[in-house]
C-alpha cells in the first residue's frame, strides 16, 4: 500500500525583522547573516499568536480544501511546549472543530519530532487505509539577545495529512537513522530561549546525517544519483547547504543550488522553525520547482538536537501541482509587515504573564486565529 503526504501548507507570522536591521543594529557585517548564514528575515510571533494559533492557521488552509475529512488523529510536533500537560494539539482540535472521534497527542524530540508524528501516523494509516492522519509541526526558534543563536530565530507552522494513495508524495518504506545522547541543544523547563553550543550542534547534525544516509543506503541500495532532489532540516539555510556537500563530496555550487535551491526559499524568509524546518523545506521546494517533479525521488533528512537523525525518502506523485497552496503561501509572505530594531526588542521582551490573573493581550495581526488572553492559568483562544 502506498502512503504518504496527501496534502501541506505552512504558515508563519505576519511580522519579520530583516537580519541586515539586526546585523546594524548588533554591529555585524550584514553578509555575515545574508551569506555565511544564508538567511534574509525572520518571522517574529506577536504577542497573540504562539504554536497554537501558528498550528490552526497552517491547518485551517488544508480544512478549507476539505483535506481534513476522514481525519482520525491529530499528532502535533513541537518544541515551544505551551502546557506541561495539556497537549497543544487539544486547542487546535477544538479551534478546527475537528470530530471527537480523533485521537490527539504532542510529541517531543527537539527538532526531529515532526518525522517521529510522520511514521507514527503512516502506522496508523497502515492499520487503518480509510482514516487520515493531521501531522502539525509548529515552532518560535527564540535565542538570547546578541547571542550567536539570535540571527537564527523565526516561527512557523506546516500541516500535512497522512493517507493511503496520497496526492503529494508517496513515503518510501527504507529509512536510516541514528540517536546519541549530547548536549548540543537544549531547553530547560524554566527558560524561555535556548540554551544552544552552536558549534557543536553543526557538527553532531553532520556526524547524524552520515550514519543515517550510510544506513539508509544500505538499505534501499540507492546512491545519490538516485534523487532529482534534496530537503534537508534547516537551521538555517547555509546548515543544509554544508550538510549536502558532506554526502556529496566535490559537488559544484550550480549543481548544488539546482538539488537543493528551491527547499531554501521559504526558510531564508521565515527563519528557523524548529520541527516544521524540513518540511517548510519540502513545501518550499514543491511550491518553487519548475522542473516537473512527477514520479521523482527527493532525499530527505530531519535531524533533532539531542540528538535524533534520521535520512528517508518520497517520490512526488503524478497531478501534485493540482494540490499545491504555492498562492496561500505567497500571498502570506508577500503581505508581512517590516519591525523597526526597536518594535522588535519590545516583542520579544513581552512575557506570557504566569501570576494567574486575567490578562488580555493587545491585537496584532494574525491568521484566522489568535491568542487573545490567560485567565486563571487558562490560555484563550477566538477566531481573528
Ligand atoms: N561575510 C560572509 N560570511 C561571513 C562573514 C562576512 N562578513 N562573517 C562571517 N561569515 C561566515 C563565517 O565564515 C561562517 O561561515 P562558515 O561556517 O562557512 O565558516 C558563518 O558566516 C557563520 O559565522 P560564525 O562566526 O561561525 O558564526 P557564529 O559563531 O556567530 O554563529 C552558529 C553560528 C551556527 C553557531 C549560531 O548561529 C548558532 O548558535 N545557531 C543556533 C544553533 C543552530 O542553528 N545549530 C544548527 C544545528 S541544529
Amino acid at each position: 500500500m502506498n502512503i504518504g503526504i496527501d496534502q501541506i501548507s505552512f504558515y508563519t507570522s505576519q511580522y519579520f525583522l530583516d537580519l541586515r536591521t539586526l546585523a546594524e543594529a548588533r554591529g555585524v557585517d550584514p553578509d555575515k547573516y545574508v551569506i555565511g548564514i544564508g538567511q534574509s528575515k525572520m518571522g517574529i510571533p506577536p504577542p497573540d499568536e504562539d504554536v497554537v494559533t501558528m498550528a490552526a492557521s497552517a491547518a485551517f488552509q488544508l480544512k478549507e480544501q476539505g483535506a481534513l475529512d476522514g481525519v482520525e488523529a491529530l499528532l502535533f510536533a513541537t518544541e515551544s511546549g505551551i502546557d506541561q500537560s495539556k497537549a497543544a494539539g487539544m486547542f487546535v482540535h477544538g479551534l478546527l472543530g475537528l470530530p471527537e472521534r480523533c485521537r490527539v497527542v504532542e510529541l517531543k524530540q527537539a527538532c526531529y519530532s515532526a518525522t517521529a508524528a510522520l511514521r507514527m501516523a503512516m502506522g496508523l494509516v497502515a492499520m487503518r487505509p480509510q482514516s487520515k492522519v493531521l501531522v502539525i509541526a509548529a515552532d518560535i526558534a527564540r535565542y538570547e539577545l546578541g547571542s550567536p543563536g539570535e540571527s537564527t530565530q523565526g516561527c512557523g507552522a506546516v500541516a500535512f495529512t497522512i493517507s493511503a494513495d496520497p496526492r503529494l508524495i508517496v513515503i518510501d518504506p527504507e529509512s536510516g537513522f541514528y540517536a546519541d545522547d549530547v548536549m548540543d541543544f537544549w531547553r530547560p523547563n524554566y527558560l524561555s530561549e535556548a540554551q544552544v553550543d552552536g558549534k557543536y550542534s553543526t557538527l553532531v547534525y553532520i556526524k547524524a546525517l552520515k550514519a543515517a544516509w550510510t544506513q539508509y543506503a544500505e538499505e534501499s541500495g540507492r546512491s545519490l544519483d538516485d534523487f532529482a532532489r534534496f530537503c534537508y532540516h534547516i537551521p538555517f539555510t547555509r546548515m543544509a547547504a554544508k550538510a549536502h556537500q558532506k554526502l556529496a563530496r566535490g559537488i559544484s555550487d550550480e549543481e548544488l543550488e539546482n538539488v537543493i535551491g528551491e527547499s531554501l526559499i521559504y526558510s531564508r524568509e521565515a527563519g528557523n522553525c524548529y520541527t516544521a524546518s524540513l518540511y517548510v523545506g519540502i513545501v518550499s521546494l514543491l511550491d518553487h520547482c519548475a522542473e516537473d517533479l512527477s514520479g521523482k525521488r527527493i532525499g530527505l533528512y530531519s535531524y533533532g538536537s539531542g540528538c535524533v537523525g534520521e535520512f528517508f525518502s518520497g517520490v512526488v506523485q503524478p497531478g501534485y501541482h493540482d494540490v499545491l497552496l504555492t498562492n496561500e503561501h505567497q500571498k502570506l509572505l508577500n503581505e508581512r509587515m517590516e519591525l523597526t530594531f526597536q518594535q522588535y526588542e519590545d516583542i520579544y521582551h513581552y512575557g506570557i504573564p504566569t501570576d494567574g490573573g486575567e490578562h488580555v493581550f493587545p491585537q496584532y495581526r494574525t491568521g484566522p486565529f489568535r491568542f487573545a488572553g490567560i485567565e486563571r492559568h487558562k490560555r484563550i483562544y477566538e477566531e481573528a
